[in-house]
């Protein structure tokens, strides 16, 4: 970040001396005012939760300008992403900071799929949890876990031990989300076979059986490979800050991921895409298309806690391009599938036509986000609704690792914490007991 010639002047009504702060600007986007000296210079702190106006951090990483619905990893817009490369090579991007050439490429698909295996002990881990256990509670524990199996790599001041981690979470992640289905379904686990893609590879362990060989379906890994492109990064959002946090005091990276999923899985957000599609579900099961009207009504009554679920966000106050990107996915994938009747498809394309004509939605900047497709195009591929986190989750572990890497490259961060604004009760004595 550069230094701006523009300051900030803080001036206060009651006569007290005027305080002046710094701004910087980044390469795009909103300058930031430092206020680091405020609460040193005035006993005051500001205040601001949810922090809708408060940057955290400094990073190169994710670029959203909400206003035009763009988004770009690393400069590049993710619709030229989505098109011309695979997840690898985002991961690449990601993490590295550019794509990968030919040479680059063929070394860093080759170290993640060198290290898809898990070690054995967490085979027996897994069975220690109910078979109907959500897939999110698994994962939540299973990552977590990780820290008991790789203590040759959690040297957090140790850059190469920092990248050993996280090829290691990026090749593990699919044989974790995949065993965790596996075990739901009562099936044998399926181990990763190396001459496959990174997104074939998971698609054979989540439906392949010893008793007979698989196919990966080419259009269904292509679409699975683009799901994981559009949800690799996004800024500082909540699971990616949650990640930061946490990392900051310095614990090992597996137990800052495990901290991110478990973020993650909420509604209002990595969770949204299960929600949408189980509303979905229980308006075509209520009447559908013909009842689009009485629940838009629902929805905009604020006591009903009827929320439109895969529609709004914090930052895009236009249409989410991954939800531009996810809804082509859909057509494309429902068609080579011979779905293009699906009846969820045609009432998720009319629930939008409906918000985005409809005066609460469009006074609220209300659009779809990436969520309101996603859970469509994985039910077309035989993914079920309670692992769709899952695989959001699996697809994000690049992005929370680079992030927690930006963050601990950096010399001069600090342990997160926040301050507060304390409204309890005045100091007491406890009265005699
Ligand atoms: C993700 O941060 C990220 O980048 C997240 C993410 C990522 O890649 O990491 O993009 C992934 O989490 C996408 C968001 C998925 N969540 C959902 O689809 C759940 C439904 N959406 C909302 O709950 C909501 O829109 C949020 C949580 C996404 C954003 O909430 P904000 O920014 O706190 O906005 P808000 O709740 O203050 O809403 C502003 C207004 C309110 O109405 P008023 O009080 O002004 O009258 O819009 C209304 C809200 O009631 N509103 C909605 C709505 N979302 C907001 N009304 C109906 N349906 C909705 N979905």
């Amino acid at each position: 970040m550069q230094l701006s010639d523009k300051k900030a002047t803080l001036s206060f009504s009651d006569g007290s001396a005027p305080i002046e702060f710094p701004v910087y600007q980044g390469t795009i986007g909103p300058d930031v005012i430092d206020i680091r000296k405020l609460y040193g210079q005035s006993g005051m702190f500001t205040y601001d939760p949810g922090f809708l106006a408060t940057a955290s951090c400094e990073s190169g990483i994710t670029y959203i300008d909400g206003d035009k619905g763009q988004l770009l990893y690393r400069g590049y817009p993710i619709d030229q992403l989505a098109q011309k490369c695979d997840f690898l090579d985002i991961c690449h991007l990601i993490l590295n900071g550019d794509l990968p050439n030919k040479e680059q490429k063929a070394e860093f698909d080759s170290l993640v799929t060198h290290h898809s295996l898990v070690h054995e002990q967490l085979h027996f881990f897994l069975r220690g949890f109910r078979r109907d256990a959500h897939p999110m509670a698994v994962l939540t524990g299973l990552v977590g876990a990780l820290s008991a199996f790789y203590h040759d790599s959690t040297d957090i001041t140790n850059p190469h031990h920092r990248q050993v981690s996280a090829i290691r979470l990026i090749a593990k992640m699919p044989t974790l989300v995949a065993m965790a289905y596996k075990y739901s379904q009562g099936q044998p686990f399926i181990y990763p076979q190396n001459d496959l893609s990174y997104t074939g590879n998971f698609l054979r362990m989540m439906f392949a059986t010893p008793c007979e060989e698989y196919k990966v379906n080419e259009v269904v890994e292509r679409a699975l490979d683009r799901i994981f492109i559009l949800h690799a990064d996004h800024e500082q959002n909540a699971s990616t800050s949650t990640v930061r946090l946490c990392g900051s005091s310095g614990t090992n990276p597996f137990a800052a991921i495990a901290a991110g999923v478990a973020c993650l899985w909420g509604p209002a957000h990595g969770g949204a895409n299960e929600a949408c599609l189980q509303m979905l579900e229980d308006l075509q099961a209520n009447g559908g298309v013909a009842k689009v009207g009485e629940f838009m009504e629902k929805v905009k009554d604020k006591n009903s806690g009827v929320r439109l679920m895969g529609f709004g966000h914090r930052v895009y106050k236009n249409y989410d391009p991954r939800a531009k990107l996810m809804q082509e996915t859909c057509k494309e994938v429902l068609a080579s599938l011979g779905l293009e009747n699906d009846p969820l498809f045609k009432l998720a394309m009319e629930l939008e036509r409906i918000a985005l004509e409809d005066d609460y939605f469009v006074q609220r900047k209300l659009y779809p986000n990436v969520d309101f497709y996603s859970g469509i195009v994985q039910r077309a591929i035989g993914i079920p609704t309670s692992l769709f986190t899952a695989i959001f989750a699996l697809a994000r572990t690049v992005g929370w690792i680079a992030q927690w890497n930006e963050m601990l490259s950096d010399p001069d961060y600090k342990i997160g914490r926040p301050r507060q604004l304390y409204v309890g009760p005045q100091v007491r004595d406890v009265p005699s007991r």
